[in-house]
């Protein structure tokens, strides 16, 4: 398992995280546990922040759809960085730990009038704006609540990335954004101008996401600047803001290649910059809106081996107290994952196994065939990477409680994310009188 921010093997052959054992760590908080690298998280916001930000005076704004709870948003505020949120939760979240508004970037494919009257009124920086629907009930929530919206259209640039089918969205056919090459996206900043209530400040682009080739995001920037020149040529408007989205990949198993974020920072500015040029227009300010590049390999998810089941001559399943109810990803996308054996971190890998979760569903595996020291019930098992889109698309299938998270640096374990209880799983049931008198609760 390659180890990660401050992850290393300590003298009792245990996997340490942020100084603390993680063997205790299992013990003290119980499994399955999200454990959070404050200083890996912390990290890697500062490695976007010096390629962009203090390299390019480019914003970096993170993606709270990837992580997203209080201390999350503590954590993000201190490093400097804007907050991009997708619904009324993310804001309330947000809000809550008292994040500063003008930097909340609101995205969303179909933001409800409530959710947009509730952003207006707390002052979020920008609306990111989907669709001619959208705009047009922004403009008339800002007239009645006497403010103006601060927008950026997306746009869709028609770029194909290579990535999963489900998390890809540049493309034409895609559910998100007004399509540049049909020229809707035209109609949308045309539209936008009219608006009395929307000052449009720029565009948005997002081609996907656990994307490796810098290529595909040059190439976007190149097409989304050609669309800005056109702005320029046919209404004489130039815009400011130019997000280019998120959508860095990251190391989950052998094969995966990680870029440098100051590469993909050059690569980008380069591209508009160039472009600038060529067009002899100014260049607009640079927005990326990374997620999974900064909280994905700060997560460890720990797990007890329970069943271990050797089909002869088939395969050996080890199935952990967790699965698919706190990491869904294999299930949904085909991820792969590398894990270790936290309390056996230095034994030979002596035996190829398959996770399995504890979901009564067959596609509910964690990771094929990995190899590991020969296991026991009781072992500790190490998920690595599982920072993004584990505990934020995590749920309750089978009634499996969500699990708690710890953040921990120096040595310290702190609980951000409690460990949901029985009483969590019913809080919102209810029972119509009629039924309680026949039932024991
Ligand atoms: N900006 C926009 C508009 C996005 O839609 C996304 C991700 C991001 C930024 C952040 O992308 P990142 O840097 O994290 O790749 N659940 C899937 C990923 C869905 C991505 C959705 N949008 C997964 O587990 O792989």
């Amino acid at each position: 398992m390659k180890l990660n921010g401050t992850m290393r093997v300590n003298e009792k052959g245990h996997l340490e995280i942020g100084g603390c054992d993680t063997v205790d760590l299992a013990r003290e908080f119980g499994t399955p546990l999200y454990v959070l690298d404050e200083m890996c998280f912390r990290q890697n916001c500062r490695d976007y922040y010096l390629a962009f930000t203090h390299k390019y005076a480019a914003k970096v704004v993170y993606a709270g759809k990837a992580l997203l709870n209080l201390a999350i948003c503590r954590l993000v505020d201190e490093e400097g960085l804007g907050l991009d949120v997708v619904s009324e939760g993310e804001i309330f979240t947000a809000h809550k730990a008292g994040f500063p508004v003008e930097r909340i970037y609101f995205h969303g494919n179909n933001k409800s009038p409530a959710e947009l009257a509730m952003a207006l009124e707390v002052g979020v920086g920008r609306f990111m704006v989907d669709n001619f629907c959208e705009l047009d009930l922004l403009n008339n929530l800002a007239g009645e609540a006497d403010k103006v919206a601060g927008v950026i259209l997306r746009v869709t640039p028609g770029i194909e990335a290579h990535t999963h089918e489900y998390i890809k969205t540049g493309q034409i056919d895609s559910k998100f954004g007004l399509v540049i090459e049909n020229g809707q996206a035209m109609e949308g900043v045309k539209r936008a101008l009219e608006l009395e209530k929307i000052d449009l400040k720029g565009l948005h682009c997002h081609i996907g996401s656990q994307i490796f080739e810098l290529d595909s995001y040059s190439h976007t920037a190149e097409v989304m600047m050609a669309f800005v020149n056109q702005i320029y040529e046919e209404t004489g408007f130039c815009l400011e803001e130019l997000d280019l989205g998120g959508g860095l990949g990251v190391y989950y198993a052998e094969g995966d290649q990680p870029r440098p974020v100051q590469d993909y920072a050059d690569a980008l500015v380069g591209a508009v910059l160039d472009r600038a040029e060529k067009y002899n227009i100014p260049a607009p300010r640079i927005i990326v809106e990374p997620g999974r590049s900064i909280c994905g390999p700060a997560g460890t998810t720990l797990y007890s081996v329970g069943a271990i089941k050797e089909i002869r001559g088939v395969r050996k399943y080890l199935a952990v107290d967790g699965g698919m109810g706190d990491n869904p990803r294999l299930a949904l996308y085909q991820a792969r994952y590398e894990a270790c054996l936290a309390n056996k971190a230095e034994q030979p890998l002596s035996e190829t196994v398959s996770v399995a979760g504890k979901c009564c569903e067959s596609g509910d595996m964690l990771i094929w065939d990995i190899k590991l020291p020969r296991a026991e019930s009781g072992d500790i098992l190490a998920v690595s990477c599982t920072g993004a889109y584990n505990y934020s698309m995590s749920m309750n299938y089978n009634r499996l409680p969500r699990p708690a998270m710890v953040l921990v640096r120096g040595g310290r374990a702190e609980l951000i994310t409690r460990r949901e209880s029985f009483e969590d799983l019913i809080m919102n049931d209810l029972v119509p009188e009629r039924l309680a008198k026949k039932t024991t609760v």
